[in-house]
């Protein structure tokens, strides 16, 4: 399988038969590797519902008919969008499709989507293609992030923020990867506006100078195979 970063906190995960889209802001994202007219997916994660994560979830789910999965909330407000495949799971809840499944999971940060709906924000969980990947949202640090990381298992591929400012910092960070011992780690949210700037490739040498985990640096539309 495939990761493909879009920018900001959106992937897309592929393997040549599902394509499944993590948070896809893409329309005035300055970073997007891709268009939302012309991206595909099977199915659409939603971690929270900031407009830099919610994007442009209702338009790509409209025109390909892709599952959206979202925290009950946010799913009650697609719905009432008018798309039909909603999954509408709350933390600790897991949704099974043929390809996978995700489980949302904790992170502190708030939630609100650009049409007012509140919500506590989500990690996800994702097993997809025989791996386990982490995408981590929008959050600070914090410990149960160990927790989260014994309950699954071996993660292959965490997602994590560094931008600092509306997340952890890269410092932070560090100490995330540190608790949650994945194999790989591509780090996200951070460079698409002035005020997430960081150096990314000090956060790599941190990483990789202070836990056994390996930092693939992903520039917008590059794709990784974990
Ligand atoms: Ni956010
Ligand atoms: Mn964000």
């Amino acid at each position: 399988m495939e990761i493909r970063f879009l920018g900001q906190a959106a992937f897309e995960l592929s393997d040549g038969e599902t394509t499944v889209l993590i948070d896809p802001f893409l329309t005035g994202n300055p970073k997007a590797a891709a268009k939302a007219d012309e991206v595909s997916a099977d199915a659409i994660l939603l971690t929270h519902g900031h407009g830099d994560h919610f994007g442009d979830t209702v338009a790509i789910a409209k025109r390909t008919g892709a599952d959206v999965v979202a925290i009950v909330e946010i799913a009650n407000e697609l719905s009432a969008e008018g798309l039909a495949k909603v999954h509408d799971p709350n933390l600790g809840g897991t949704v099974r499709f043929d390809w996978g499944s995700v489980k949302l999971v904790p992170a502190w940060h708030s939630s609100m989507t650009p049409k007012g709906t509140a919500s506590s924000p989500a990690g996800l969980i994702v097993k997809f293609g025989g791996k386990t990947i982490y995408h981590l949202g929008d959050t600070d640090l914090f410990s149960d992030m160990e927790l989260i990381s014994r309950r699954v298992g071996q993660i292959d591929v965490a997602l994590v923020c560094i931008g600092g400012h509306y997340t952890m910092d890269r410092f932070d960070a560090v100490q995330a990867v540190k608790l949650i011992g994945a194999r790989e780690v591509i780090p996200c949210h951070y460079d698409t506006f002035p005020v997430i700037e960081t150096d990314v490739q000090a956060f790599k040498a941190d990483v990789e100078a202070d836990t056994s985990s390996r930092v693939v640096v992903l520039a917008p539309g590059e794709i990784h195979s974990p």
